[in-house]
C-alpha cells in the first residue's frame, strides 16, 4: 500500500475548510441552476457509494510522488468531453487498449514505469467562454456545458440538475467495465501487438518508427524469455488505470466528497466517518493518527481548469481541502507569482506528488513562458515536489477557414518537443503528458503520419468539443517521447 503522510492533505485549520466552504467564494463557470433540483440531486449523490476508494487514491498519490522524483512517467489521456453515449463496450475498450499500447511503448522505450490516468468515467463537464451560442439559423441557445448539465441537442439545451445523478451512474458503469475488462485480459500485454506502420506516408518517418518498433519487439521477446511479462512483473503486466476529470461542477464534487479516518485507511479499511468536520476541541482529544481526511471519491485525480484557477476563488477553495492528488492547468495567463501562491494554498505541507502542473501554452508561446514557471517553482521551497506534465493540446486549438475547430499534429508535437528541451535545459524532469485522444479512427487533428489534410476533417469528425488525436497520431507521440529519452540515454 502507498505510504500516507498523516499531516498532509488534512482540512487546513486556518482558515477553516469544509466541503462547502467554496460556497462563500466567488465562482466562475457556474450557470443558473434550479436550487431545489440541485438539492435533490445532491441528496441522492451523497447517499450513493464512493466511485473510487481512498486506498486507490493514495496509491495513485504515491505513484505520482515517484513521477515527481523522476522514476516514472505519467500518461493521461481521453476525450475532451466524454459523453454519456461513450459508455459502451467498444468505446471503453478502444480507449483502454490505446492507453495501454502507448504505455507499453513508453515503458520499453523510456525504461521507466508508466502511471496511467484516463480522462474518463466522469469527464462530463465543460467550461465555456460564453453562456449562449448563436446557431446558423440565428437562434440563440444555451451553450453545451457537457452531458453532466445539458444535452448537445440544440432543442434540449436547458440545464437539468437531474443529469448530475446520471453522470454518477454513467461514471460507475464506465469504471465497472474498465475494471472488469482490465482484469479479464483486455490488457494482456503478452499478446503480440499490431505494429503495422502501413499508414506512415513519409519514408524517413517510417524508417525511424520501424527502428523503434524493432527495438520494442526485441525488448518484448527478451522480457518474455526471462518471464518479465508474466503475472509477477509489476512494471508491465499490471493494468492499473486511474480515472480523472476536471473538477468543474462543485455541486457534483461536494456530495461525493467524504471524510475518512486516516488510521482506518492505513489499516486497509476505507472507513467512512461523519461528513461533518470535527470541531477544534474534539481534534485535540484525538490522537494525531486518527485525523480526518477528505477524499473526493468521484475520481482518483481531479484538475482545476485554466478558467477556474483564481486564487481566492471557489474552485481553489474546494480543492485545497481534499486529499486526492490534483492537477492545475498552467497557461499563458498564469502569472508566475500566482503559481507559488497556488502551491502554498493547495499543498501547504509540500507533499511530493500532490500537485501536477499541467502546462499548456501553445507551440508559439512555450519558449517564452515555460522556463520562468519552472524557475519559480524549482527555486522555491516547492523544488522537487511537483509533477511537470505537458498538455500540448489546449494551447494549439485553431479554426480552419471554414470554421472547423482543429489542431495541427505538428504544433502538438512542436510544443511537446520544446517542453522536453526546456525541462532538460532547466534541469527539471518532464514527468508526463496530458492528451486528448480517442481509440477511434477519427479525423479531427491535422497532419501526423497519415498526413491528414483539411479536406479529411469531414470524413470522421465526431468530437462535440475539442479535436482529439486518433489512435495512430497518439501512438506517434508515444514514439516521439521514446525517441527523445532514448537519445538522451545514449548521449
Ligand atoms: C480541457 O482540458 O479540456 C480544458 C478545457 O483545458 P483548459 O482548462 O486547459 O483550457
Ligand atoms: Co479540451
Amino acid at each position: 500500500m502507498a505510504s500516507t503522510n498523516n499531516h498532509a492533505a488534512q482540512p487546513p485549520s486556518t482558515p477553516a475548510w469544509t466541503p462547502d466552504s467554496w460556497r462563500s467564494k466567488p465562482i466562475k463557470q457556474v450557470p443558473n441552476l434550479d436550487p431545489a433540483a440541485v438539492a435533490r440531486a445532491a441528496a441522492e449523490l451523497s447517499n450513493l457509494p464512493p466511485l473510487v476508494t481512498p486506498t486507490e487514491i493514495l496509491k495513485l498519490k504515491a505513484e505520482l510522488a515517484s513521477v515527481a522524483r523522476g522514476d516514472a512517467f505519467l500518461l493521461q489521456g481521453g476525450d475532451c468531453a466524454e459523453l454519456f453515449e461513450y459508455c459502451n463496450q467498444s468505446a471503453i475498450e478502444s480507449k483502454i487498449k490505446l492507453l495501454l499500447q502507448m504505455s507499453l511503448v513508453l515503458i520499453l522505450g523510456c525504461d521507466k514505469r508508466v502511471v496511467r490516468i484516463g480522462r474518463m468515467a466522469g469527464q462530463y463537464a465543460k467550461p465555456r467562454s460564453s453562456d449562449t451560442e448563436t446557431l446558423a439559423d440565428g437562434r440563440v441557445v444555451p451553450s453545451f456545458r457537457g452531458d453532466i448539465l445539458n444535452s448537445y441537442d440544440v432543442d434540449h439545451r436547458e440545464l437539468d440538475p437531474g443529469r448530475l445523478v446520471k453522470a454518477y451512474h454513467y461514471s460507475a458503469a464506465t469504471l465497472n467495465y474498465s475494471r472488469a475488462a482490465s482484469s479479464s485480459g483486455i490488457a494482456d500485454l503478452n499478446r503480440p501487438m499490431d505494429w503495422d506502420l502501413g499508414h506512415v506516408q513519409d519514408p524517413k518517418l517510417k524508417t525511424k518508427y520501424s527502428e523503434i518498433v524493432t527495438a520494442l519487439e526485441t525488448s518484448m521477446r527478451f522480457m518474455n524469455t526471462i518471464g518479465a511479462l508474466g503475472s509477477n512483473s509489476a512494471s508491465v503486466s499490471t493494468v492499473d488505470l486511474f480515472t480523472s476529470h476536471e473538477g468543474l461542477v462543485l455541486e457534483y464534487e461536494q456530495p461525493l466528497t467524504r471524510a475518512f479516518s486516516s488510521t482506518a485507511i492505513n489499516g486497509g479499511v476505507n472507513h467512512k466517518m461523519s461528513t461533518k468536520p470535527r470541531s477544534d476541541s474534539s481534534k485535540q482529544q484525538q490522537p494525531e493518527a486518527e485525523q480526518t481526511q477528505y477524499f473526493d471519491t468521484s475520481a482518483h485525480f481531479l484538475w482545476i481548469g485554466d478558467r477556474t484557477r483564481q486564487i481566492g476563488g471557489a474552485h481553489v477553495e474546494f480543492f485545497r481541502g481534499i486529499a486526492n492528488p490534483i492537477g492545475v492547468k498552467v497557461g499563458p495567463s498564469t502569472p508566475t507569482t500566482d503559481l507559488l501562491e497556488l502551491l502554498r494554498t493547495l499543498n501547504p505541507s509540500r507533499e511530493v506528488g500532490k500537485i501536477t502542473l499541467i502546462t499548456r501554452y501553445g507551440a508559439a508561446k512555450v519558449q517564452d513562458l515555460l522556463s520562468a514557471h519552472i524557475r519559480a517553482v524549482e527555486d522555491s521551497e516547492y523544488a522537487g515536489t511537483v509533477v511537470w506534465q505537458c498538455d500540448p493540446m489546449h494551447g494549439n486549438t485553431r479554426s480552419t477557414a471554414s470554421g472547423v475547430k482543429t489542431r495541427r499534429f505538428g504544433d502538438i508535437f512542436a510544443e511537446l518537443q520544446e517542453t522536453l528541451r526546456i525541462h532538460k535545459e532547466q534541469g527539471s524532469y518532464l514527468g508526463g503528458v496530458h492528451l486528448e485522444l480517442t481509440g477511434d479512427a477519427v479525423t479531427e487533428c491535422l497532419g501526423g503520419s497519415e498526413e491528414l489534410g483539411e479536406e479529411d476533417l469531414a470524413v470522421r469528425y465526431t468530437s462535440l468539443c475539442d479535436p482529439r488525436l486518433n489512435e495512430k497520431q497518439a501512438l506517434e507521440l508515444a514514439f516521439e517521447i521514446t525517441h527523445h529519452y532514448r537519445n538522451e540515454a545514449v548521449q
